[in-house]
This record gives structure tokens, C-alpha cells and sequence, in this order.
């Protein structure tokens, strides 16, 4: 028996030993030198336990109304189909990346679901809906749901949506629940418990919202003691900056950012959000980033190349695509039109830990 075969029995024993009394030790959790790390953690690059992916919108949508045909909004207060993250499913069931918990939701008509809150901050970004009256009270204030737009969930402000329209509601959500669970932040009240009602009575509109914010003007208490007042991002606008940027800027790729007009800082304390423009038959620079980003195709079509990883995604409308950090990609628009994609990460994580790395190639 060699000596090196005989170290790493010994090496063996002890880290069953060290398991069995809740302990470990450096080399075990460094290197796979011995063949006892399972997952090294000290790694020189990020070497992230979630994988890239892609989810296909029209297998989601059909799993989804198979999950509302089954199941009333009494027996599950919101109806949706989580993506989860191949590589964390075994730790977590609803993580879509390390931090962020990522579902599209389906409302049909007549549906309500109630209000609630929590401390998780969350979004609704609309991909298909009524033409007119389906919405989500946010605090009091009416938001209507029209496709692409976003609307803001700010932790603790209550919650409840409605589709009084003749047509099915879908729409994806953005939370950081797993970081809000693993840290053990997580609290959840239920409106009717604790006020008897099962909806808060409306007070304020979208439109009185978005009056009071372009016109620089910032209200005090009711609904607007939220960290991001501002709620309701609505598609029109968006689209508007896109394409104006869009004949001046000859960038192969136009972002835009929803910001928190209090702080000019991301819409939610963790969460970037934003929405891009990729110009046809353009490619941007092959990149990586130390962010988690959900992307879902809006408008037109694109391509994920992922060279390092040997694999490529192409979506079509509403198809998501999850990128683990510094993983390198580029976004390829092959098309004669326009691609236009929503995406978010958790960027701004990274930037208060002081761990924001980028790397971009020319060409
Ligand atoms: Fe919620």
C-alpha cells in the first residue's frame, strides 16, 4: 500500500469523523486534492452551483394551466409555474438563480387573488393580457396589467390582483426570495387575517402615480412610504426610449434601466432591472458579470451563445433564459428585426458587497 493511499484513508476517516461531529476543515473544503471536496468553495473564478438554462414559454404556459385547471385560487393563492435552476433544485425547490425565485403566474377571468405582503421584494413584468381591466393593487393604488409592463412589489406593501377582463392574464415574477430565506428574513401576512377583507380599497391610480413622479413631485405617507413609491413602469414609455435611442445611438445593443426616481438607484434594493434593444443581423460583445440574470424575449427573437459552455439558447417571444454569474455570453440577433428583451439580475447584491466584477471582449 502506497503512502499517498494510506494518507488518504487516514484523510478519509477523519472527515467522516469531522462529519459526524458537525465539523469540517480547510483542505476538504479548498481543493479536491484527495478526492474529498465535493464542491470546493475557494475557488480562483466563481464556479456557481446553478447552471445556465432556458425555459420554453409555450411548455410553461401549458404546464401552468394545467396547474390552474387542478387547482382553484382558493387551494393555491397564486397560480404559477416556477423555473428552477437544475443545479440548485436539490438545495432549494423554487430557486431560479442563488438569490432570485423567478414564476410566470396565469389570471383568468373572473379570477381574484387576495391580498398579502411580504418582506421579499418582487415584480410583475406582463406578457400577455386583456386588452383592458385586468390590474394589481399595490397599497391602494390601481395598476393597470398591459403587456410589458412592470409593476413593483416593494417589501411589506400589500398586494392582490383581479382580471375583470375576457381574456387570460400572464405574467412573470422576479422575487429575492431565496436570499431573503437564507439570510432568514423572511415574514408574510395575509390581508383578510389581519384586516378582515380579502382586497384594500383602491385610493389611487397608475396615472395619478405617474403624474406625481414626472412632474418631480414626491408625496408624503399613504402609499408612497415604500422604498420605491414610484410602483408602475408602464411598456409605452419604455418603448418609446428604446426606439428614440435606437436612431441615435449605433450601439449593437440600447439598454435601458427602470430606476427608483427617490434614489436614482435599482427599482428594488436588489434587483436590476431593465430592458434592451438588440439591433438586427447584430451581435453584442461576448461578456460575463458577476450578477445571476433571468432574461425573457419580449419582441422579436435572440440567441444566447455561451462559447465557454459549448451551448446556445434561442428564444422566441417570452422564452427565459438564466445566467449564472461570470458566465461568458453574448446575444446574437439574427434577424431583420428588432430583438427586444426584459431582463434582471442581482447586480446590485454584488455592488453592496463590493464583489461587482466585469469582463468585456472587443469584437
Ligand atoms: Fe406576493
Amino acid at each position: 500500500m502506497s503512502e499517498l493511499v494510506t494518507k488518504k484513508e487516514l484523510l478519509a476517516k477523519l472527515k467522516s469523523e469531522l462529519d459526524s461531529n458537525s465539523l469540517n476543515t480547510y483542505i476538504f473544503s479548498y481543493e479536491a486534492k484527495y478526492g474529498l471536496a465535493s464542491r470546493p468553495i475557494f475557488t480562483k473564478t466563481p464556479q456557481p452551483m446553478a447552471i445556465p438554462y432556458s425555459w420554453k414559454y409555450r411548455k410553461v404556459k401549458e404546464l401552468l394551466n394545467q396547474v390552474a385547471s387542478l387547482l382553484t385560487l382558493e387551494e393555491s393563492e397564486r397560480r404559477n409555474a416556477t423555473m428552477v435552476n437544475p443545479g440548485l433544485k436539490d438545495i432549494v425547490s423554487i430557486a431560479t438563480t442563488p438569490t432570485i425565485y423567478s414564476s410566470f403566474q396565469v389570471l383568468k377571468p373572473g379570477d381574484e387573488a387576495i391580498a398579502h405582503r411580504h418582506t421579499v421584494d418582487a415584480f410583475r413584468f406582463v406578457v400577455e393580457a386583456p386588452h383592458e381591466k385586468a390590474y394589481t393593487v399595490v397599497n391602494g393604488v390601481k395598476v393597470n396589467m398591459r403587456e410589458g409592463d412592470l409593476i413593483l412589489t416593494p417589501d411589506w406593501a400589500w398586494h392582490g390582483h383581479r382580471n375583470e377582463g375576457d381574456s387570460d392574464v400572464y405574467f412573470m415574477t422576479g422575487q429575492n426570495a431565496i436570499l431573503i430565506y437564507w439570510i432568514g428574513a423572511s415574514f408574510y401576512e395575509n390581508y383578510e387575517e389581519v384586516t378582515g377583507s380579502k382586497f384594500e380599497p383602491i385610493l389611487y391610480t397608475d396615472r395619478e402615480i405617474l403624474s406625481y413622479f414626472e412632474g418631480g413631485l414626491v408625496p408624503s405617507g399613504g402609499p408612497f412610504t415604500v422604498r420605491n413609491p414610484l410602483i408602475y413602469y408602464p411598456y409605452e414609455r419604455m418603448r418609446k426610449a428604446l426606439f428614440s435611442l435606437y436612431e441615435k445611438v449605433k450601439d449593437p445593443q440600447i439598454v435601458v434601466d427602470y430606476v427608483n426616481p427617490i434614489d436614482g438607484g435599482s427599482p428594488l434594493p436588489g434587483m436590476r432591472i431593465n430592458m434592451r434593444l438588440i439591433r438586427p443581423k447584430s451581435s453584442t460583445r461576448l461578456m460575463r458579470r458577476t450578477e445571476n440574470s433571468v432574461f425573457c424575449t419580449f419582441r422579436g427573437e435572440a440567441k444566447f451563445e455561451l462559447p465557454e459552455q459549448k451551448k446556445e439558447f434561442k428564444c422566441e417571444p417570452y422564452d427565459v433564459v438564466v445566467l449564472p454569474s461570470w458566465t461568458q455570453y453574448r446575444i446574437v440577433n439574427d434577424t431583420e428585426e428588432p430583438a427586444i428583451l426584459f431582463s434582471y439580475s442581482d447586480e446590485p447584491v454584488f455592488r453592496f458587497l463590493g464583489v461587482f466584477r466585469e469582463e468585456q471582449k472587443s469584437g
